[in-house]
């Protein structure tokens, strides 16, 4: 039995053609600036991006990070969303790392406007805190993406009182799809950027944070007093060409897929999609009149169809490369099969 992990596309594997790339890449120590894949990997990602320079790092939480810390201050005050992947699921590296203070824009929608960023600002006075940075995301973790025009306003916004902005760019590629623009322009909204080649690309680790030459050079030894200096990590790189290269081309395919499983689910008696959280690979629902929810993921389970379990009542599907057109009609019987009997 084929089994359909729906959790994240987090749980992709590398491709064939990654693993040859992998099992023959040419490495080097890249704490030496040895390693000509990890270079080639960070040359390719920059001009990709319009950026000067590119890092390589294990995650997007560490592209993150060193984001963040490499452009603020001890003490420096960060606009971000409420619900953004660097406040909820980074561990606090805000507080605890970078020694900054969060000021979250809580919209229903995830987003941030240019009005929000104005009115987060802080008078220049002595009981405030200094704001310099705000943080974006997209595409936003709520299954939407943000329009460029939205993304270019905040921009201007930002710089038109001084500070810089860090886009959390974990699936950059889905959103540039999405929207049918280059990722250069959702970059040209952003001083740094970090966007991962796991997930949706199927790389097995890595993301990589592009900005200017300056800030990268300040986030490499930020890395590297954080124990991310990496060595013969051209192996990784190998994968994240090809991730970039070639696996961000088919992503339509997965937010198509994403849209054709969404109708079949929202056919089915009992079933709720929200048909306004479908911009890329995910697939949030409702299940009216359930008992007993971890039964039903269980159920699902058995029949080798593997989703988490609901989050305040809300399921999230994710499709990736290895689910395909032709195992939708599988998922959509089983959760019907599954809701039915519980
Ligand atoms: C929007 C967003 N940002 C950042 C990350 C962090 O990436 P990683 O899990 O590689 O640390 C994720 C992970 O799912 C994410 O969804």
């Amino acid at each position: 039995m084929k089994i359909l992990d729906l959790r994240s596309d987090t749980v992709t594997q590398p491709t064939p053609q990654m693993r040859e790339a992998i099992a023959n890449a040419v490495v080097g120590d890249d704490v030496y600036g040895d390693d000509p894949t990890i270079n080639e990997l960070e040359h390719q990602a920059a001009q990709r991006l319009g950026k000067e320079a590119a890092l390589f790092v294990s995650s997007g939480t560490m592209g993150n990070l060193l984001g963040v810390q490499s452009q603020t201050q001890r003490g420096d005050e960060v606009i971000l969303g409420a619900r953004s992947h660097i406040i909820t699921h980074e561990v606090g590296h805000l507080a605890q790392i970078c020694q900054c203070m969060g000021r979250t824009i809580d919209n229903a929608d995830d987003r941030i406007y240019p009005e929000d960023i104005r009115k987060a600002l802080r008078p220049d006075d002595i009981h405030e805190p200094p704001t310099t940075l705000v943080c974006l995301e997209n595409a936003l973790s709520n299954g939407t993406v943000v329009p460029l025009a939205l993304m270019q306003q905040d921009y201007a916004e930002a710089k038109a009182a001084g500070l810089n902005v860090h886009l959390d760019g974990a699936r950059l590629f889905n959103a540039a799809v999405a929207l049918g623009v280059d990722v250069k322009a959702l970059a040209d909204c952003a001083d740094s950027v970090t966007f991962c080649l796991s997930k949706g690309l199927c790389a097995p680790v890595g993301s990589m944070l592009c900005g200017s030459r300056d800030m990268i050079a300040r986030a490499r030894r930020n890395r590297k007093r954080i124990g991310g200096g990496l060595r013969q990590a051209g192996f990784l790189a190998a994968a994240g060409l090809i991730a970039m290269n070639e696996m961000s081309l088919r992503l339509d395919e997965d937010h198509a897929n994403a849209k054709a499983l969404a109708q079949k689910l929202e056919a089915l008696e009992g079933v709720e999609v929200a048909q306004d959280q479908l911009d890329i690979n995910m697939i949030f629902f409702r299940l009216t009149n359930l008992a007993d929810s971890s039964r039903f993921v269980k159920a699902l389970k058995e029949q080798g169809i593997l989703i988490n379990d609901a989050d305040h009542g809300i399921y999230r599907l994710v499709t990736h490369w290895g689910i395909e057109a032709a195992d939708l009609p599988r998922i959509a019987a089983a959760i019907e099969r599954c809701r039915k009997e519980m």
